[in-house]
This record gives C-alpha cells, structure tokens and sequence, in this order.
C-alpha cells in the first residue's frame, strides 16, 4: 500500500485545524442542553399535514431554489426583495461562502468570546484573524473600537447577535459606526434574535452595502433541516451568488421551510415559552451559590463557576449524570453554556444543579 503524504497536498491551515466538536444525540436519560436546539417535539397534527405537504416533493428532479411561492413568503416576511438574499445550507454555509470570497490582506475581526466557526473558517481560508477582546463583565464591545486604529486596512466584523455564547447584543452605536467607514464589511448574525425584543439589521440592507444579515431556522426547531439565509445590497450579493454551489439546499428542506413559514405560529408558540423559561431560568440560578449567571437574550444561559476549585467535581457530577453543557477551555474553563430546555427539562436540571454541593 502507498502511504499519502498528507502534508505534501494540503494545506498547513487544515492540517493544524483542531475539528469542530459535536456531541452525539442524547438518550433517554439524558439532559441534552449543549447545542442551542430546541427541545419542543412537532406535535401530532401538525406533523401529519407536514408529512402530507412533503410528499409529493419531487426528488427526482434537482431542487429549485428560486420556487416563487418560498421566495414571495420570505420576501414578504423579510420585507427584503429576492434578489438580495441567498439560502444556505445552514448559516455555516453561508459563513464559508463570506470567508471564501474574500481577499488575503482583509482581516476577520472577531469578538472573543464569539461563535467558534467564524475563527475556524477564516483560519482554513488563510485568513488574518484578530480577536476583539470583550469587557470582562457586561461582555460588549470595547467602547472605542470604532475610532481607534486597526493594524489592516480593510476588515470583516462578524457579529452574533445576540452573542453564543455570552447572550448579549452588541452596543448598536458602535456597530453603526463599523458600518459608516467604507473600510468595513459589518456580518451580523441573527442566529439567536428570535429570543430577543431588538429589531433586526435587515432594515438597515438598503442603507448600508458593507452590511450582510445572516438567519436561520436551526435555533428554533428546525435544526435538522440545515437552512440559513443571507442578506445584502446587490452588490455583494452578486459576488456570493457566483460562488455558492447551485443545489445546496435540498427539495425535502425547500419544501419543509416553505410549510413550515405557513405554520409558523407552531414555532412562535416555542419561541415564547423558551423565553420564559429562560426568564424563569435566570433567577433560579442567580440563587444558586456556586454559579453566577450572565443575563441573556438568546435561548440560553451563560454561567460562570465561582470557585476554580469546583471544575473537575462539576464535570464529573455532570458526566455521572448525564448531563450535556456546553463546556470551554482555556480562559474560559470556568464558563458553561446551557441550552434552554422545555419546562421538565429545565426542573430536571435544577433539581441536579440544587443537589451539587
Ligand atoms: C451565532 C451562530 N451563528 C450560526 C450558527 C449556525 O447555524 P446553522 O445551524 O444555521 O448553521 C450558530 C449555531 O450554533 C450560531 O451560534
């Protein structure tokens, strides 16, 4: 057998890439609260017209993106034209197809702590990457960012918001000021705004056209189908529009969002009872000694261990009992992320939380 030199054919960025890391589905027992899902199951109605709706879907023909009848919903939703928005396989797609574009000597500016495949695409596109430090306690923006000198000329700023996994919006004041300088490309992904009271940058497209919106329907229970979408003025839309690959999204998920988008009350229904929740959530934990939550907007909690002693027990308590957090490393070892669950999940865990001692 010949043995590939791997290194001889790929690149340095891939080979010293550290993978993304996806937890396997729960079971039974378990708490799954790691990956910002939601945890609210179809009902049985609904799941019967759904699967009456899809099943004439023709899989023996590509898919089309461009079905008047999902694009006239959006359009309308969005109050966007369709010319200035593409779908992507999930919002990563579209993350990969903004880093794609882009030339060497921008720069991808990123909050720390941020969405982590920001990081990891822009690294695999040999991109410069700078880290935006956040304030320590209220997780913003470091107040003169927009004014003070960048190292690059040009930059990207790739802004969640609300941030995974802090749970906070980004001071607004400065985001416009990134946008106002012609130097700037400004991303913001509204992954999570679905749980928030704040308006979305969509209105902002035909003013700014350093501006892109990123959206999906994964946080909301729609994970598994993979569909994101992406804003922007015509003229970077055309770029991304020459790379995204023709039959990214599949006819099963064109097909399933256009009938969900019809049924959205179902999701709506979720949306206000994850908020709740996490409301409820947030005050549960603020009386829990060992942890301090962060206040959040999003459809989970950030929390910080108060005592560094505490972190090999914690884990071990939370693997005894099947409980899947997102967890960190490094400077953020000490920080937890947990999804908010629906109302017997969330008693479950802070039954568990309450027990730890
Ligand atoms: C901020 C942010 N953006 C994008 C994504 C990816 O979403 P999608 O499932 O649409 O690829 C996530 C998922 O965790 C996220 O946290």
């Amino acid at each position: 057998m010949i043995s590939l030199k791997t290194e001889d054919f790929i690149k340095d960025s891939i080979i010293n890439l550290i993978p993304y890391k996806v937890n396997e589905i729960g079971h039974n027992n378990s708490l799954k609260l790691d990956a910002n899902e939601s945890n609210y199951i179809l009902g049985k109605a609904i799941k019967r017209r759904y699967a009456n709706f899809i099943k004439d879907t023709l899989i023996n023909l590509y898919p089309d993106s461009s079905s008047k009848k999902l694009l006239n919903i959006l359009e309308k939703l969005y109050g966007i034209k369709s010319k200035n928005f593409i779908f992507g396989n999930g919002s990563d797609e579209l993350i990969s197809i903004i880093l794609l574009s882009l030339r060497k000597d921008v720069a991808v500016n990123i909050p720390s702590p941020s969405f982590s495949m920001y990081d990891i695409i822009a690294r695999y596109n040999d991109l410069n990457t700078n880290f935006i430090k956040l304030d320590k306690k209220s997780f913003d923006l470091p107040a003169n960012m927009a004014s003070r000198q960048n190292i690059y000329l040009k930059n990207i700023y790739f802004f969640s918001y609300p941030n995974n996994p802090t749970g906070n919006h980004f001071n607004d004041g400065i985001i416009k000021k990134l946008l106002e300088n012609k130097n700037n490309i400004v991303v913001i992904d509204e992954a999570y705004l679905f749980f928030s009271d704040k308006k979305s940058f969509i209105q902002y497209i035909t003013e700014y056209d350093n501006l892109i919106v990123l959206k999906t329907f994964s946080k909301i229970g729609l994970a598994g189908l993979r569909f994101g979408m992406l804003f922007a003025g015509d003229n970077l839309i055309n770029e991304f529009k020459k790379i995204k690959l023709p039959y990214n999204i599949n006819s099963l998920t064109l097909s399933s969002i256009e009938f969900f988008l019809n049924n959205f009350n179902e999701f709506d229904k979720n949306i206000k009872k994850t908020v709740s929740q996490r409301n409820k959530l947030y005050s549960v934990f603020k009386k829990i000694d060992f942890i301090l939550p962060y206040p959040s907007d999003a459809n989970f909690i950030l929390i910080k261990l108060n005592d560094k002693k505490l972190k090999n027990k914690f884990d071990e308590f939370l693997k005894n009992n099947n409980i899947i957090i997102r967890n960190f490393t490094g400077n953020m070892g000490l920080f937890y992320r947990i999804t908010i669950g629906t109302a017997l999940q969330n008693k479950k865990l802070i039954g568990y939380l309450e027990s730890f001692h």
